[in-house]
């Protein structure tokens, strides 16, 4: 039998979560940590033996840049060189849901392999027990979501046991995650502010405080309307429909808010996101529903219409995603597509 992972209550002991969040830690070994948006696995940002075993316990298969966690704007400003309208949006949200990326600060000690030796740096400062422990530990945390590359991001530490318990040491449990989808990335650009990644903070929160429109980010072309241009990623193993008018049969449908949807009579069972028609908490109930979908017997699963404003743009990317083709063996003249959450 496979080693299983210590799990640690943090309600019930957060002293201990902290001692031996840190040991592990300081031991080079990736730690589950709860995040406001989604679970996270952790390592020492300037520790490149820590940060490959990220890549081998996710088996990521390339690497990409990891963003680093950080403790505070102090901790934040030893890293990275902000710009006035970074500042500006810093100051505003942080802690919280959004990723600024950020020129990397000479003397930063943040290791290539975090950055995928780029000169800039993704930073997020996260709310509660993750910002506590990153100033425990004294060093930024580089963190992608603790699952398996290519599969629904956790956002319990239960999800985070079912799929990576075997092959780490530490779950740290802090309860379900608020936001349930990743943090929104921004790049401020001389007078451009580029979303990179929608995510748990709703765009019009952002052009609200700078006062324009924030530029959307054009994968070669490709708009969430079609999905087929992005890589496949968030992938339950049941083949996805977004935007489904009705449902077919023996498909699991996914609904919003109670929409009326054509032959739900048929699905082989029903979700919704949202009675009420919360897009938050829809945002929240997303990765946990996908999951509880996809351990039913089906022939796919269909998500009805969801609204595209606030936290729906986040909602509809990571459906589109999970819709997306599956990669099978690439053509070896196949264009590839980089998209920004390869995991
Ligand atoms: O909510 C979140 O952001 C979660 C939790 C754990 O904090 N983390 C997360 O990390 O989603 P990850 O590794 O899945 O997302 C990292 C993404 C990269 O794929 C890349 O698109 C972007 O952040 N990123 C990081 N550094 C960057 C950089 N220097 N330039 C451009 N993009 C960067
Ligand atoms: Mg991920």
């Amino acid at each position: 039998m496979a080693d299983m992972a210590e799990i640690i209550d943090i309600a019930a002991d957060h002293g201990r979560a902290i001692a031996r969040g840190c040991a592990v830690l300081a031991d080079g070994e990736p730690v589950a940590i709860p995040t406001e948006t989604v679970y996270g696995l952790a390592a020492d940002a300037t520790n490149s033996d820590a940060i490959s075993r990220i890549y081998e316990v996710k088996g990521r298969p390339r690497f990409n840049p990891l963003i680093a966690h950080m403790s505070g704007m102090t901790m934040a400003e030893r890293h990275a060189m902000f710009d006035p309208v970074s500042r500006r949006l810093a100051d505003r949200f942080w802690p919280g849901p959004l990723t600024l990326v950020l020129p990397l600060a000479p003397t930063s000690g943040i290791h290539p392999l975090c950055t995928a030796g780029l000169d800039s740096v993704g930073i997020r400062v996260p709310m509660g027990f993750a910002g506590e422990l990153i100033e425990a530990y004294g060093r930024p945390l580089a963190a992608p979501s603790a699952n398996t590359s290519g599969k629904v991001s956790p956002t319990s530490a239960a999800h985070v046991d079912a799929d990576l318990g075997s092959r780490i040491r530490l779950i740290l449990d802090g309860g379900a995650a608020g936001v349930g989808v990743e943090s929104t990335i921004i790049k401020v650009e001389g007078d451009q502010v580029r979303l990179l990644r929608p995510g748990g903070l709703a765009v019009e929160e952002i052009e609200a405080l700078i006062g324009h429109p924030v530029v959307r980010q054009e994968v070669a072309g490709a708009t969430i309307e079609a999905p087929g241009m992005l890589a496949s990623h968030y992938a339950p193993e049941a083949g996805v429909r977004m935007n489904a008018a009705t449902v077919d049969n023996g498909e699991i449908l996914i609904n919003f808010a109670g929409q009326r949807i054509g032959g739900a009579d048929r699905a082989a069972a029903t979700f919704d996101l949202s009675r009420s028609g919360s897009l938050r908490e829809a945002a929240a109930n997303l990765f946990a529903i996908m999951k509880a979908a996809d351990r039913l017997p089906s022939t796919g699963i269909a998500f009805a219409p969801i609204p595209r404003d606030g936290l729906g743009e986040a909602i509809n990317d990571r459906i589109a995603r999970a819709a997306a083709p599956r990669p099978e063996a690439p053509r070896p003249d196949a264009p590839t597509l980089e998209t920004k959450d390869a995991t």
